[in-house]
């Protein structure tokens, strides 16, 4: 690896969050087809990564309002920080309901408190409750959160001190002095994801939904 990767690799900070494990306490196997939706630039073995964007790792470039593939042929659907930028939600949720096979699992996750971001657009938030409305005739088995409000509040702070900085260079530097500085505060979700208070500051929810 060449020794400007390698600096690059030791400053960046650790992570902001921390991810709540109850999130895979679901059996949901893999099957012999399984889809990856908005995979760009990942490797995601076992599935077939599909995005809007042929980069590297895309399987299929395809959007989501219209899968490409025939009803019933996916085990499982990972649709992981997609659904805030699809102009319709409730028409990706059907199309994944279409694409997969009876007993087949969704596993959809999204951003309740956490900063604009576009890929290519970005229009809403959700809540727990919010994605279990769009379930529409999938049988939720579990919602919850992801990251909790130690991850809200660490993502906030840096964002917050880089709008303040005019340049690019400043806002690198504070992002890995601040990262460096205040990551151990993201253990604080250990704690604080066992109180239902958490969802007033949750930072990504999660729905587990199974096709009867
Ligand atoms: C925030 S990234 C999520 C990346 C990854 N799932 C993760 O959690 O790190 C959103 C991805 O969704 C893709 N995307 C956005 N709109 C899409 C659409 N209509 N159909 C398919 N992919 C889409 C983007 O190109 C991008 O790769």
């Amino acid at each position: 690896m060449p020794l400007r990767s390698r600096l690059e690799g030791w400053l960046t900070p650790p992570k902001p969050y921390i991810l709540n494990p109850r999130e895979h306490a679901v059996n949901a196997p893999l099957g012999r087809w399984n889809l990856y939706i908005g995979g760009a630039r990942q490797r995601v073995p076992g599935y077939v990564n599909l995005d809007i964007f042929a980069m590297p790792g895309v399987d299929v470039q395809a959007d989501a309002h219209a899968l490409p593939f025939p009803d019933g042929l996916f085990t499982r659907v990972e649709c992981d920080a997609v659904l805030e930028h699809v102009q319709n939600p409730g028409r990706v949720v059907q199309e994944i309901e279409r694409v997969l096979a009876p007993g087949g699992w969704a596993h959809l996750v999204t951003p309740f408190c956490h900063p604009f971001h576009e890929y290519p657009k970005d229009y809403r938030r959700f809540t727990p409750d919010g994605l279990r409305e769009l379930a529409g005739g999938l049988e939720v088995i579990d919602t919850g959160w992801r990251t909790g409000p130690a991850a809200t509040m660490l993502v906030f702070t840096l964002e917050f001190v880089k709008l303040l900085l005019p340049w690019r260079w400043w806002r690198a530097l504070a992002h890995g002095v601040l990262g460096w500085l205040l990551w151990p505060l993201r253990y604080l979700d250990v704690w604080l994801l066992r109180m239902p208070r958490a969802e007033r500051l949750g930072n990504h929810c999660y729905l587990w939904a199974r096709k009867p």
